[in-house]
């Protein structure tokens, strides 16, 4: 037994676990995510669309820290933990690398129905639920960064501040 070979061993595993723990996932990102616009904090890509900020030390923009935190309590009752899906809702890592920002907006909004002699899948809407709506931009970033493998599972371990646009629109949006 070599200690040297051991210790590398140990060296390794510890790299897993620090990638693992961060929740940083190595993949290329497409170039369609990238931001190119700040406004305040919330990013956008070069068609406009909302989109997530990532810093190589893993610190995640404000809006994809919050939609973590609102995917978690409404969406992931059905759609599983971090969007992975489970028996009541599609995988939305997966979902989302064919949907548009307006498709998913709609289907939100809307719901969906899946019909047919073997099952019945529901996908409530929640157009008028201000608790889904008003952060609504903030769930796709969180999952867009998701399906990307941009952001790994759990927790964002740090983020941006909340900036004033953000607390401006939550009040605007959320109403006295
Ligand atoms: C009560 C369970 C339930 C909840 C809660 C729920 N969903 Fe769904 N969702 C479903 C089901 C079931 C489907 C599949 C519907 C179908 O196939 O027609 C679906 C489909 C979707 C789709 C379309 C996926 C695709 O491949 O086209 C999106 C996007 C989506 N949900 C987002 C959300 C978001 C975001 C939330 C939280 C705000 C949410 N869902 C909450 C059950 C749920």
């Amino acid at each position: 037994m070599t200690s040297h070979k051991t210790a590398r061993r140990a060296g390794a595993l510890l790299g897993v676990l620090l990638a693992f723990a961060s929740g940083v996932a190595n993949a290329a990102i497409p170039a369609s995510s990238k931001a190119v616009k700040d406004d305040g904090g919330k990013y956008f890509d070069a068609k406009g669309d909302p989109t997530y900020k990532i810093s190589p030390d893993g610190k995640v923009d404000w809006y994809t820290f919050s939609g973590f935190r609102r995917y978690n309590g409404t969406c992931d009752v059905c759609h599983g933990p971090d969007g992975a899906g489970s028996s009541f809702g599609p995988d939305l890592t997966d979902a989302l690398k064919s949907l548009s920002y307006s498709d998913f907006l709609g289907i939100v909004s809307g719901g969906k129905q899946d019909v047919n002699t073997a099952q019945t899948l529901v996908m409530p809407a929640f157009g008028t639920n201000k608790n889904v709506m008003c952060y609504i931009d903030d769930i796709y970033i969180y999952l867009r960064a998701r399906s990307d493998g941009a952001l790994g599972r759990g927790r964002p371990q740090s983020h941006e501040d909340k900036s004033k646009e953000a607390t401006d629109f939550e009040n605007s949006c959320m109403g006295p």
